[in-house]
């Protein structure tokens, strides 16, 4: 399903013979990321961490860990023999704005603590990025270099992240990168309380139900991009020599961008009957001040970046697999 390995061929261990970690990985981009990055560099090599109790079974390469807590992350650095971290803990748009001061806590003091560790145990670490940097005064096509004045907490976060970032690296010498990811689509792990999470749920209703109730407007348009796009985009920019790379923490990174009608008509090529109605709520406001679109064209010269899903392709396979997945579940 993956088209990575094409990109980074599969070999047992990493380029230093330290592990990777991964925090926030019980999360959507953190249970396919763990995935392919243990394809790519061997099961024992990647740590996944996350702050909730899993199943005893589920356990192996599993570690509790708070990112707020940095001598937790540092016990796991000694005992595990960790090199790289790619740091996924944070809140989202929604859940944040519902509790802006946890979503500061988790998603400054989370990643502060990640990049004072990098910089003590010379780790690499990628550091997410969103199109939630922009602010209603952004042009409908985001540049990649524009001022930043977002309007949500998560917004300021990743705002100020990338600039922690930036900091670290021109300061320490931390070699730490991100992408500002679009709305991602996918169908393994539910999204975790993002404003675009009516692109994923939409596939859920429409499946169960055959219609499905939206948060926002039908002319409501956005950045999105379909998870396996987002995967290899994430390891291809860590395989990226550091010389090659223009930017560090911000590369825009874009795929395909559709209004909730444009998605409506993909489902109903192939769910005829599919219906939509609408209920819109606070998550209108944050979709109304991003972006429609993102210019990614330093990705595209810097590392080669070209995305691989539309729309219909997307639709595709989110029916095709989520299908199975719901009916017998049902
Ligand atoms: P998610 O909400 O699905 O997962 C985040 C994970 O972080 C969850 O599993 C949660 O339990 C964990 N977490 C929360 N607080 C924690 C803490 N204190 N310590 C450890 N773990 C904690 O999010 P995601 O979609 O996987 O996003 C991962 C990263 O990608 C985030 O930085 C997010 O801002 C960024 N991003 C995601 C999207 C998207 O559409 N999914 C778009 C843009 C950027
Ligand atoms: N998908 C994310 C959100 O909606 C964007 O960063 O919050």
């Amino acid at each position: 399903m993956f088209k990575y390995l094409v990109y980074l061929p599969p070999h047992m261990g990493t380029e230093d013979g330290r592990r990777i970690l991964v925090t926030g990985a019980l999360g959507q981009i953190g249970t396919e990321l763990v995935i392919a990055l243990r394809e790519c560099f061997g099961n024992e090599n990647v740590i996944s961490s996350d702050i909730t109790e899993i199943e005893p079974e589920n356990q192996s390469l599993y570690l509790v860990c708070d990112v707020t807590n940095k001598a937790a992350i540092s016990s796991i650095i000694e005992e595990y023999n960790i090199g790289q971290i790619y740091h996924l803990a944070a809140l989202l748009s929604a859940t944040g704005e519902n509790n802006p001061e946890l979503c500061y806590n988790v998603n400054m003091n989370g990643l502060l603590n990640v990049l004072e560790l990098a910089k003590e145990y010379n780790l690499r670490v990628f550091a997410p990025s969103s199109i939630a940097v922009f602010g209603p005064d952004t042009p409908s096509i985001a540049p990649q270099t524009y001022p930043l004045n977002p309007t949500t907490m998560y917004g300021v976060t990743k705002v100020a992240g990338e600039l922690l970032s930036d900091y670290y690296h021109s300061v320490h010498g931390v070699d730490v990168r991100g992408l500002r990811y679009p709305g991602l689509i996918s169908w393994k792990m539910l999204p975790g309380g993002g404003t675009t999470d009516y692109a994923v749920e939409i596939y859920y209703d429409a499946i169960r139900k055959g219609k499905y109730t939206c948060f926002v407007n039908s002319e409501t348009k956005l950045p999105m991009m379909y998870i396996g796009d987002a995967i290899r985009a994430t390891l291809e920019l860590m395989a990226a020599p550091l010389g090659s790379l223009s930017l560090h923490s911000n590369y825009n990174l874009g795929a395909m961008c559709f209004t909730v009608n444009e998605l409506v008509n993909s489902i109903r090529r192939i769910i005829p009957n599919f219906e939509i109605d609408y209920e819109i709520d606070h998550r209108q406001k944050y979709a109304d001040s991003w972006p429609d679109s993102i210019d990614d064209t330093t990705a595209r010269l810097d590392w080669g970046w070209e995305p691989e899903f539309d729309l219909e392709a997307t639709t595709e396979i989110m029916i095709e697999n989520l299908k199975p997945k719901l009916l017998n579940s049902m």
